[in-house]
């Protein structure tokens, strides 16, 4: 049904940054410095390519559970990639979004995420969504919430008009490196009827071919939503 249409918002989940390190015998903190650093080269290789959304998981409600030490280290870099890429951020007329649970995060982190929001907000050539402080069961029941506390009914089309996303549709397709299989709790509503490829590739070394790899795959593929190939 959609063979050779590109996605135009693509997720992914941003994994194997701690075995990337450890098999390189260093320190898990390594492994998220350089995979901080490949998510500008991924950005640009998919916004250059015509992709109009990515949605990258940073950091999940789950996350907390790692040692304090790793937490602390996760949120500096996140802190450093908003300050020195906001510049070429405005120039290229990104708009960034962060979606999460905002409240829990740093203040700092909070503050420099709002006012670079702000800063970002009329540019709609390309979205660059990052899930931060994000679990998708938690954005499913305050979509409900929202869509009762407005007085609206339960549907489908509520609970979808109440998520994060809404301005931004379902992503095609959703990409997991470090061979990893599964969601951990991410985007599961807008997921219903997405692509997915897993890579065994671990985040800090999925270059450009790796990406061109996936969306060729995804291209390639009939999605077909329960009707029969046309
Ligand atoms: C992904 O890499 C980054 C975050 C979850 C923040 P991991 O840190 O999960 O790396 P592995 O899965 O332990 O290798
Ligand atoms: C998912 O990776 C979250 C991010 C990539 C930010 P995890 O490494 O936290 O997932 P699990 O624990 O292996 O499911
Ligand atoms: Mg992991």
């Amino acid at each position: 049904m959609s063979k050779g249409v590109l996605p135009t918002h693509v997720g992914i989940i941003m994994d194997g940054n701690g075995r990337w390190a450890v098999r390189q015998n260093k320190k898990r903190t390594e492994g998220h410095k350089a995979g901080a650093k490949n998510v500008e080269l991924i950005t640009n290789v998919a916004f250059s390519m015509g992709i109009k959304t990515i949605t990258l998981f940073a950091f999940s409600s789950e996350n907390w559970k790692r040692p304090k030490e790793e937490v602390e280290l996760l949120f500096g870099l996140l802190k450093k990639y908003f300050k020195t890429h906001i510049k070429k951020i405005i120039k290229n007329k990104i708009k960034l979004n962060v979606m999460g649970d905002l409240e829990g995060l740093p203040e700092d982190v909070r503050e420099i995420i709002k006012k670079q929001m702000e800063e970002t907000k009329d540019f709609n050539d390309h979205v660059l969504n990052i899930a931060l402080n994000y679990g998708g069961r938690a954005e499913i029941v305050k979509a409900v919430k929202t869509a009762l506390e407005k007085g609206e009914e339960i549907t489908e089309e509520s609970i979808s008009k109440n998520l994060y996303t809404y301005d931004f549709g379902e992503p095609e397709l959703i990409i997991r490196t470090s061979g990893e299989k599964r969601l951990s709790n991410f985007m599961l509503y807008q997921s219903a009827y997405s692509e997915f490829y897993f890579t065994d590739v671990l985040w800090p070394d999925f270059n450009e071919e790796c990406f061109k790899k996936a969306i060729d795959d995804y291209m390639n593929r009939d999605r077909r939503f329960g009707n029969i190939n046309a």
